[in-house]
């Protein structure tokens, strides 16, 4: 880690979307969700907003993304570093994140801070990228992308049938709040690689759909307007996820029926994702 300087981690805590950055990995370190260097997340920000704290006409270095992104030319993001660790970013923001600005051709990214020590963005950028891509078409006022290793959501995918439908059922009779949290249900992919442009595309198809998308044995992806919606997505969904995993090998006495989750979704107002109740 570089010499750090009080002053300038202070500095740079006062900008909302970094200290915001700093304080989710931080949670999410602390829940258990991102061991090591696990984990990955990635903001889209307002130039005007961005412009307020930096200098958006300085130019640090350029990177080579994985592949252009022409849909996403001109947009700022802040996102964590490759190989960071989120234990640390709170103590050291610029050497584990960085913000970036996609080139007006989409061929490449601006380093406008951060990334210190010729780090490079997160190795998942492509899932990241392309779920952006997908989530801005559904809704203009999506931001954020965040992907962990939630531990009792990548438990149930060694014992739980991974069919979208029977799965995201499950979920919602976990817990009473569920199905309205998720009416959309929870998307799910194969096994794949991760960090390949294969995933990121398999990711991105399911982002055409679902707010949420679950790499088996390995991880969540959850999207939002904002951290605290991307996060409280996936929070919801990994405590389910746990409440399954209590009770899995339990005999169960009762549980919520269709019914109820029916009449719950009728009293918020939502619409559960066709196909998975039988009303
Ligand atoms: P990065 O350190 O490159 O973000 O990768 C972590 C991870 O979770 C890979 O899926
Ligand atoms: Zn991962």
């Amino acid at each position: 880690m570089s010499t750090l300087n009080p002053d300038k981690v202070t500095k740079a805590l006062e900008t909302p979307f970094i200290r915001e950055m700093a304080e989710i990995t931080q949670h999410m370190w602390r829940n258990g969700w991102d061991e090591r260097n696990g984990g990955n997340v990635s903001y889209l920000l307002d130039e005007e907003e961005v412009a307020k704290y930096l200098d958006i006409h300085q130019v640090i270095r350029v990177i080579e993304p994985a592949f252009p992104v022409h849909e996403l030319a001109g947009k700022y993001f802040i996102v964590t570093g490759s190989g960071k660790y989120f234990k640390n970013v709170l103590q050291d923001p610029a050497g584990n994140l960085g913000v970036l600005r996609v080139t007006p051709d989409g061929s490449k990214l601006e380093l406008l801070w951060g990334l210190e020590n010729d780090a490079k963005p997160t190795s998942e950028l492509p899932s990241h990228f392309m779920s952006h891509i997908e989530r801005l078409k559904v809704d203009p006022d999506h931001r954020v992308v965040i992907h962990n290793h939630a531990t009792h959501v990548l438990a149930m995918t060694f014992i739980h049938d991974l069919d979208e439908a029977k799965f995201t059922k499950t979920l919602w009779e976990m817990c009473t709040e569920c199905i309205v949290v998720f009416p959309d249900g929870i998307g799910i992919i194969p096994w794949m690689v991760p960090g390949s442009s294969e995933i990121g595309r398999a990711t991105a198809e399911k982002m055409k759909e679902y707010h949420s998308v679950i790499w088996p044995q390995h991880g969540i992806f959850g999207t939002g307007t904002t951290v605290d919606e991307a996060f409280g997505l996936i929070e919801t969904i990994e405590k389910a996820a746990q409440i399954y995993m209590l009770v899995a090998h339990h005999e169960i006495k009762q549980r919520i029926t269709e019914r109820e989750l029916s009449d719950l979704a009728a009293a918020f107002g939502v619409t559960p994702r066709p196909g998975i109740l039988s009303l």
